[in-house]
């Protein structure tokens, strides 16, 4: 009864763009009733792109992917894009033998994703070129030998203009026009200190490996890639100022395009008030932004949160319609609440079945919500 009524007010909306077919578990368990949903992607095409993460499991889902694909038009690999999947440590172990700056990559475990995007017209971020995290700690050492010495900060900026040349020169290749941005570098600012944190990136190469890791990617990234820094927590005053201090070293250098605001948020922390206001502060900076890892956590599947929760994706959708001129996509960070990276907290917009949450119905129109 609540689905019906929730499809009564998508329609009642007035000229909802409804095409989306989707599989929803009725409340009364049978399976074959199938719901019109507005689709998120056609709401808001004259915008920003809306997406979301897919694992490469998923993508190999055709009836999953199917849904996906009537909301969004943009995704990107969860984890299947980062060094760790990426970086063929095996071969570049070999290669080192005879080249220390020798760097073998693979795509294997990003082709399903890749392949979907490009047979389905759907673009794809790329996510991500330099990180300290999910990235092998051998890439930093001699012979890519476990506990060898680090290499030298010459040899590291080898080691990655070449990871980065590669990647742009087989994206191109393979799967040409799919990739239309990159997070080239993410995370590196210091929750605490607003500095750069520390890393095996800062250690071997120094201070400006932000900088090398733009040039290398505006270099080899086909024209008109977007390049984007990309950060959590933008909305804690310290934070912030260590990422605006960042973007604007990073604009003078010349090869920086956007900024990723991650917004893993919760419903208590932080305030819509503080997220406006980071939005505002890095908007004047000019640069291109985006929405990158979207979802808001509640500490129950209750009604009350759930309804909280809508609330907050709805006053947060406002702000960014209101920015839309510098936004170029919005992404959650997957579709459903149990394939969620915060799964047991339901930060996302479909609950396991794939039913619509209140949370979806408020970005579908932000103005319903009070
Ligand atoms: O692939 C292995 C699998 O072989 C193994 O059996 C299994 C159990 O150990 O682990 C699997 O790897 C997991 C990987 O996700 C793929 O599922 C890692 O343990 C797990 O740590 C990793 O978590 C990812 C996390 O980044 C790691 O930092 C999450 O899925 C992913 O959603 C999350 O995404 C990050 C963004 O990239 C950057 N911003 C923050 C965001 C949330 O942490």
């Amino acid at each position: 009864m609540r689905r019906f009524l929730l499809v009564l007010l998508a329609l009642a909306l007035g000229g909802l763009p409804a095409c989306a077919e989707a599989s929803a578990t009725p409340d009364n368990g049978s399976t074959e009733e199938v719901v019109e949903l507005p689709s998120l992607k056609e709401i808001y095409a004259d915008r920003f792109d809306v997406g979301i993460c897919v694992g490469n499991r998923a993508a190999s889902q055709a009836e999953y992917m199917a849904f996906v694909e009537s909301q969004f038009n943009i995704l990107t690999a969860e984890n299947e894009l980062k060094p760790d999947a990426v970086l063929d440590v095996g071969m570049s172990f070999v290669k080192a033998r005879e080249d220390e700056t020798a760097v073998v990559v693979r795509f294997d475990a990003a082709k399903p994703i890749l392949d979907y995007a490009k047979e389905h017209g759907m673009k794809v971020h790329g996510h991500v070129l330099v990180w300290h995290n999910q990235t092998p700690d051998v890439f930093f050492r001699e012979g890519y030998r476990n506990s060898a010495p680090l290499v030298s900060r010459e040899v590291m900026l080898a080691r990655l203009e070449s990871y980065i040349a590669q990647i742009m020169e087989y994206m191109d290749e393979n799967y040409p026009g799919v990739i239309v941005s990159w997070d080239v570098v993410n995370e590196a600012v210091d929750d605490t200190t607003g500095e750069l944190r520390d890393s095996l990136w800062l250690q071997v190469v120094g201070e400006d490996y932000l900088a090398r890791a733009f040039e290398y990617a505006r270099k080899y990234a086909p024209e008109g890639t977007l390049l984007y820094y990309n950060d959590y927590n933008t909305a804690y005053f310290n934070k912030q100022n260590g990422i605006v201090k960042l973007l604007e070293a990073l604009m003078a250098e010349g090869n920086i395009d956007g900024y990723g605001f991650q917004m893993h948020h919760g419903i208590a922390t932080p305030t819509v008030k503080e997220i406006a206001a980071s939005v505002e502060r890095i908007a004047k900076l000019g640069l291109k932004l985006r929405v990158s890892e979207w979802d808001i956590t509640v500490p129950g599947n209750d009604e009350a949160n759930f309804a909280k929760q809508a609330r907050m994706y709805g006053e947060i959708m406002k702000l960014l319609i209101d920015h839309a001129d510098q936004f170029e996509a919005v992404q959650f960070w997957g579709l459903t609440d149990n394939l969620s990276w915060r799964a047991s907290q339901y930060p996302l917009l479909f609950d396991a079945d794939r039913n619509p949450k209140p949370a979806f119905w408020a970005v579908v129109d932000p103005e319903s919500v009070e």
